[in-house]
């Protein structure tokens, strides 16, 4: 009895490490992840995220907060060569690198835009889905950044937020509600569209122009 139990457990320690590894080898082999990106994908599935907010081949996404480009190298791949991928970020440095990544990877439809805390300095009513994931929580003015992607939006665009939801992560501080959210979102002129909940820790929220 003893025995078929620490045998049970030695397979699943087994399919657990090989499920893991197998998650890690499909990323790494795509050449799109940074070794610290691992984690995060785990939690944040680009594929699924893409899937769900509907991103097709040939649409113009913008990623406002890029950072060194962890989802914009999955948007570029999904898009295609006939869309785009606005990258915007406040840091020339992370934008730089993000450039980098993509040139290496033979992306030749991304596009970087230096913001500022407020501007994304992202072309008017270029983008399907203005979109930000692990962003929102860190912008110093929410309202009047949300406000100034309005016009990069097209007349039927959508802005996706992905973003930590303080009970599902545990995170107190570095989240925000969905009360608090849907609040912002409407001071800067937006209504909710949609709320989708799978993700361990994040809520997407999907909002279009009022
Ligand atoms: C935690 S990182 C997330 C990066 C990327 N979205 C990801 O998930 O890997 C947050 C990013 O938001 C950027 N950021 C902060 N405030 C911003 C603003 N007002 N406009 C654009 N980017 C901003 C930071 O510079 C940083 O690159």
């Amino acid at each position: 009895m003893e025995n078929s139990l620490s045998k049970n457990l030695i397979i699943l320690h087994l399919a657990v490490v090989v499920a893991f590894s197998g998650a890690i080898w499909a990323q790494q082999k795509e050449g799109f992840v940074e070794a610290w990106e691992i984690r995060h994908n785990l939690l944040q599935p680009p594929v699924k995220i893409m899937d769900t907010i509907g991103l097709k081949p040939g649409m113009v996404i913008g990623d406002v907060g890029a950072g060194r480009g962890r989802f914009t190298v999955w948007f570029a791949d999904r898009v295609g060569d006939k869309g785009k991928v606005y990258a915007n970020d406040i840091l020339e440095k992370s934008l730089r690198h993000l450039e980098q990544r993509c040139e290496r990877l033979g992306f030749t439809n991304v596009i970087t835009c230096l913001g500022t805390v407020v501007k994304p300095n992202i072309p008017d009513k270029v983008l399907d889905i203005a979109f930000m994931i692990n962003v929102y929580h860190h912008l110093e003015k929410p309202v009047e950044l949300l406000k100034n992607i309005i016009p990069t939006l097209k007349p039927d665009g959508t802005l996706v937020i992905v973003e930590h939801e303080p009970v599902k992560s545990g995170y107190a501080t570095e989240s925000t509600s969905e009360e608090e959210m849907v609040k912002k979102a409407d001071e800067a002129g937006y209504k909710l569209e949609k709320i989708e909940t799978f993700l361990a820790r994040d809520n997407i929220y999907f909002f279009k122009k009022k």
